[in-house]
């Protein structure tokens, strides 16, 4: 009889695109929708990133490349990582890739064995779980508090180590909270990792997407250089609005970038060559266009924080980075399912439930403030009028 893999059942997607697609059924049907839903910026890709792909397909970059990706483009990855994190690692450990999605399946594939472990902040990106249950490795979740600002707690981390773990991931900032950890819990982490000889997968996506001076952005990668056991994580989608075309990048011991690079190759041969080029130019050209994107994004983040903290029942950290916000609705009287479903439903706002990202995710939802201050104006009248509405009920 045909069957499926074992594998095949417990692959378990991004909920997020889900949620996505009902709205967008929604949408057709002639309903009105405030998006909050989904982590891509509202903004388009900046006019020279776009005009270096265009010139790169117009002088024929359109064959197979490195699997590794072009040499500009991994020493343009080697200078950035130079001028954010104070060291230069060699070209030989850069991997340009796909997006940074897949890099936690390259890693978790090339660095761990089936019923080994793998700790994982709890709430967390949900590729984390999907990968590593779709590897037969188990997830280990270290519950985020709100009571701590959802940063990791590095003691958390230290009781939840075992013989059988083989990896620690962390996010700074973080999806879904936005939380920031600070340099020294980041450096305990560390320092973990390498009293129990174990690799540090550090998803460093919204490295660039950091707030306030107070918060500064750190990485366990200045402690090794990449050399002993962090692997970054990085990509283009956020900071510069490039989530449709693809383009990640990984730093990590030369031989575990070797064997990512291998997995690579094997699945999807090489990166696109006009979207490196763009890639170069998004590192190298002018950044003034982040810049400007950053402080739209805090004026949106304050607005959103505020509007939400005067909502009846909910109540919500300002996060340090990326941009998501995730309030605490306990005391609207409903779970986060619920309010997820009222708000789309009766209210026309998408959030998504915290418990999408994990269990430690109850009693909170996830709102991605890439749209515009009118409709976080929109959305926040929207969810006042519902949730006045049901407690007058
Ligand atoms: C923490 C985290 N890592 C990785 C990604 C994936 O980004 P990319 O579009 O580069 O695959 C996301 C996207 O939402 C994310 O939130």
């Amino acid at each position: 009889m045909k069957k499926l893999s074992a594998a095949a059942h417990h692959i378990e997607g991004q909920p997020m695109f889900k949620v996505l697609a009902r709205v967008q059924e929604m949408e057709r049907q002639g309903r009105d929708i405030v998006h909050f839903e989904i982590g891509d910026p509202d903004f388009d890709t900046m006019p020279n990133i776009v005009a270096a792909a265009c010139k790169s397909l117009r002088e024929g970059e359109t064959h197979y490349t490195s699997s590794m990706g072009l040499h500009e483009m991994r020493v343009a990855s080697c200078d950035a990582t130079a001028a954010s994190r104070r060291f230069r690692p060699g070209v030989e450990q850069v991997l340009i890739t796909p997006g940074a999605n897949i890099i936690v399946y390259y890693a978790v594939r090339c660095l761990v064995d089936p019923g080994d472990e793998v700790i994982v902040p709890d709430p967390c990106f949900p590729t984390y779980l999907s990968v590593l249950r779709f590897c037969g490795v188990k997830p280990v979740g270290v519950r985020l508090r709100e009571e701590n600002e959802f940063r990791m707690n590095p003691a958390d981390i230290r009781a939840a180590i075992t013989d059988r773990t083989r990896l620690i991931i962390i996010n700074s900032p973080q999806n879904p909270t936005g939380a920031l950890m600070k340099p020294h819990e980041i450096d305990e982490v560390f320092d973990m990792a390498r009293e129990h000889d174990v690799y540090l997968l550090s998803d460093e996506i919204y490295s660039r997407m950091v707030y306030d001076d107070e918060h500064r952005f750190y990485s366990p990668s200045m402690r090794d250089q990449c050399r002993e056991r962090t692997i970054v994580a990085n990509g283009f989608s956020k900071a510069f609005a490039m989530t449709g075309w693809r383009l990640g990048c990984a730093i990590g011991p030369e031989d575990v970038i070797e064997k990512m690079g291998l997995l690579l190759e094997t699945t999807s041969s090489c990166v696109p060559p006009f979207i490196q080029r763009a890639g170069i130019e998004a590192i190298r050209g002018s950044q003034e266009g982040v810049r400007a994107m950053m402080a739209e994004y805090r004026t949106r983040r304050d607005r959103l924080v505020d509007g939400l903290n005067g909502l009846p029942g909910v109540r919500c950290l300002r996060p340090g980075g990326a941009f998501y916000v995730f309030p605490n609705i306990t005391g609207a009287g409903m779970d986060e399912h619920t309010f997820a479903q009222v708000m789309l439903e009766e209210a026309g706002v998408a959030v998504l439930p915290g418990s999408n990202f994990g269990p430690g995710g109850a009693g909170f939802v996830r709102l991605c403030y890439a749209t515009s201050l009118h409709n976080i104006e929109e959305g926040l009248a929207r969810m006042r009028r519902r949730l006045e509405h049901r407690k007058g009920h």
